[in-house]
């Protein structure tokens, strides 16, 4: 019975693949239990009953390491691994180097050492030379085996390994302490390194913790010659080592891996920061050898990092295009993964509430998959004595009416029609970029042209004239008269483009160019029913029930009426086109000045496009930002055709 349920447990939480239902599972183990209760003399340490201790630990014994856990010397470009891969050749005298190259799991280093196949201790890495004896703790770890698997090849060994917590489980975990008024973890490594040092075992396997092995440390068993036949056995064994790796044939491989992974880091359900390149034959480590902190044969290439610590100056208050109003955090600059962020998201003021944050507090920011960095806590340790909590707004920044909150919802919201923080900001929206695209139209020119009451609304754009542009600040007759074939040219944007531009609430650029296959005019869509809208697969009822509203209001009708009089495009007029990049596969590298590489992937999806993540002959073309990877290179290697971002546009334009 206990190897059967160590066997299910090995699927389900190394391979992820379980054979049985989690209530045949429990079943299993409430048998066991019960047998084991029944005849404990009986009971073994390897047993999978055994993973939870009862009773609490007091502190933590101290584990002198066999052999010391090193660390590794960083390289944040491809240029110092290039620079690696020439001193491993040059030490060895070796022409050709194979590497490993594995992900960088940010978690806690630990080493467990294992005794005639038994899981026998698990220590942290301390200084490096004592460590913590957290054996109790990792015992609760599912995919740690408590017994190898297999000959008994690696049955007397220490192995080295990450745990780390799961994104969702941290997730979940700062949700709960958040309730509960608990200071937060900033990051799932902080909260595994913390729930590692759990001193009721009980409460360590409700963090639910992994583990991933990436060393054996002794002995090197000769049977393996190299890294990667070494990883191959460990999973043999039971171990969870991690699938994405790979055995790469020189540095460039190397390098073509790691770029794949900054793509692809968000996509894992755990956090990584980087990459570690390791030799692959054993018979080079002796001749590398090691420095006093790390081995000679190993390396980690490090992402830009995504946390900083900074200071909170103030809470900006921003009036959106919808009215709400929305909390900004201004920021002491500081230097994040490559640019200086100066201001943070606050999303709403609950969150202000739920994360105590004060103005004057030093905080820890992170920027993520998302643009606009995030305020993840507040380092309570550093909180200024006269700090006080923010007290959110009662009457709006701009046009000072009282604010309202609707039952449903989080936000607060300045209900003024006549606001002009939120004409402005429905200004912008009309003239950006995915909808009319207006050149010139910039904040200073949105602000300037509705505080002088010259536009009310979106459509008086097209009644402006160049003398009443030249009054401006700061305009000069060449800009002036830009602005104005700027609108001009902005009346024979597509259909889709002007019905994204009036903000019907909901109606992104991929909703409106549905509506406008369906519909072809604004004129048909104003009269269409509930259900006509609703029947246009991938429209739901959020959006029909809108369009409804926004067709409903007076003020927009009225706002139509001028833009068709002005003779603004509400007709579908071109014929339909195939999309532009149907079935052509794209690849994008480098940094995009327009769009996030996110945003540009959806961007080609919706136009018929194949995004990839690598480059191969197959590749119709490679689309390069600044400061390209790897992938430039070999586009170039192969022949591969290459187009900046300027010349994409332009050959989506229109579409
Ligand atoms: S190999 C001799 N492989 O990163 C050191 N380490 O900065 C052998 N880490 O101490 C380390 N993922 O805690 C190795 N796939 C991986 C790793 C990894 C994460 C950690 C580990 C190490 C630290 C080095």
């Amino acid at each position: 019975m206990r190897s059967d349920i160590n066997y299910h447990n090995w699927r389900y939480y190394v391979l992820n693949d379980p054979v049985i239902s989690d209530y045949e599972y429990d079943q299993l183990v409430a048998q066991l239990k019960s047998l084991e209760k029944k005849y404990p003399q009986f009971v073994t340490p390897d047993s999978p009953t055994q993973r939870i201790g009862d009773e609490l630990t007091e502190g933590f014994a101290t584990v002198e390491h066999k052999l010391p856990m090193l660390s590794l010397d960083n390289t944040y470009s491809y240029d110092e691994l290039r620079e690696f891969d020439r001193r491993v050749k040059k030490t060895t005298g070796e022409t050709e180097i194979e590497y490993v190259a594995e992900l960088k799991i940010d978690g806690v280093a630990v080493a467990l050492r294992y005794g005639n196949s038994l899981l026998a201790q698990c220590s942290t890495r301390g200084n490096g030379i004592v460590g913590d004896d957290v054996t109790t703790n990792v015992r609760t770890i599912k995919s740690v085996p408590l017994k190898l698997l297999g000959n008994g090849d690696l049955k007397n060994i220490e192995v080295r390994g990450e745990v780390y917590m799961p994104r969702e489980e941290f997730e979940k975990l700062n949700e709960k302490r958040e309730i509960s008024g608990e200071n937060l973890f900033a990051n799932p490594r902080n909260a595994a390194a913390g729930s590692l040092k759990l001193l009721d075992p009980k409460e360590v396997t409700s963090r639910h913790l992994n583990i991933f092995v990436h060393t054996v440390a002794s002995p090197s068993s000769k049977k393996y010659t190299t890294h990667y036949q070494t990883l191959l056995a460990l999973k043999e064994a039971g171990l969870k080592v991690n699938d994405n790796m790979k055995l790469c044939n020189n540095i460039e491989e190397v390098i073509e891996y790691c770029e794949l992974w900054v793509d692809k880091r968000d996509e894992l359900e755990y956090e990584m920061d980087g990459m570690v390149v390791k030799v692959n034959r054993f018979e080079l480590y002796e001749k590398l050898g090691m420095t006093t902190k790390s081995p000679r044969w190993a390396i980690a290439y490090k992402f830009p990092a995504r946390q900083a610590t900074t200071l909170l100056r103030d809470i900006n208050l921003q009036v959106g295009r919808t009215g709400v109003v929305t909390p900004v955090a201004i920021l002491q600059p500081v230097p994040l993964s490559g640019s200086t962020i100066g201001r943070a998201t606050l999303h709403n003021f609950d969150e202000i509430k739920r994360k105590d944050i004060r103005i004057g507090d030093t905080v820890i920011i992170e920027k993520g998959g998302e643009v606009i960095p995030k305020i993840v806590k507040v380092v309570l340790d550093k909180r200024p004595k006269d700090a006080i909590p923010f007290q959110p707004p009662k009457k709006c920044p701009v046009c000072g009416s009282e604010l309202v909150k609707f039952e449903e919802e989080v936000a607060l919201r300045c209900v003024n029609v006549a606001c002009p923080a939120q004409i402005k900001r429905t200004i912008q929206y009309f003239a950006g970029r995915n909808a009319m695209d207006i050149d010139g139209l910039g904040i200073a020119v949105v602000e300037q042209i509705v505080d002088t009451g010259l536009v009310k609304d979106y459509s008086d754009l097209y009644s402006l004239k160049l003398k009443d542009i030249i009054k401006l600040d700061r305009m000069g007759r060449k800009s002036a008269k830009n602005l104005i074939d700027g609108i001009e040219k902005s009346k024979k944007r597509p259909l889709h483009r002007v019905l994204f531009a009036i903000g019907i609430r909901y109606v992104g650029i991929h909703a409106a160019r549905l509506l406008v296959e369906r519909f072809g005019s604004v004129d048909a869509l104003s009269k269409a029913s509930y259900e006509e809208i609703e029947s246009i697969p991938e429209i739901g009822p959020t959006i029909a029930d809108s369009v409804l509203k926004f067709f409903k209001d007076r003020r927009n009708l009225n706002i139509l009426k001028k833009l068709k009089s002005y003779g603004a495009n509400l007709e579908r007029k071109e014929e339909r086109k195939g999309k532009v990049l149907e079935g052509k596969t794209i690849v994008v590298t480098g940094a995009l000045k327009k769009y996030t590489r996110e945003r540009m992937k959806e961007l080609i999806i919706s136009l018929g496009g194949r995004p990839s993540s690598s480059v191969s002959k197959k590749t119709d073309f490679v689309l390069v930002g600044k400061e390209p990877g790897s992938k430039y290179e070999k586009a170039k290697a192969l022949g591969v055709k290459i187009i900046g971002e300027v010349e994409f546009l332009k050959m989506i334009e229109e579409h």
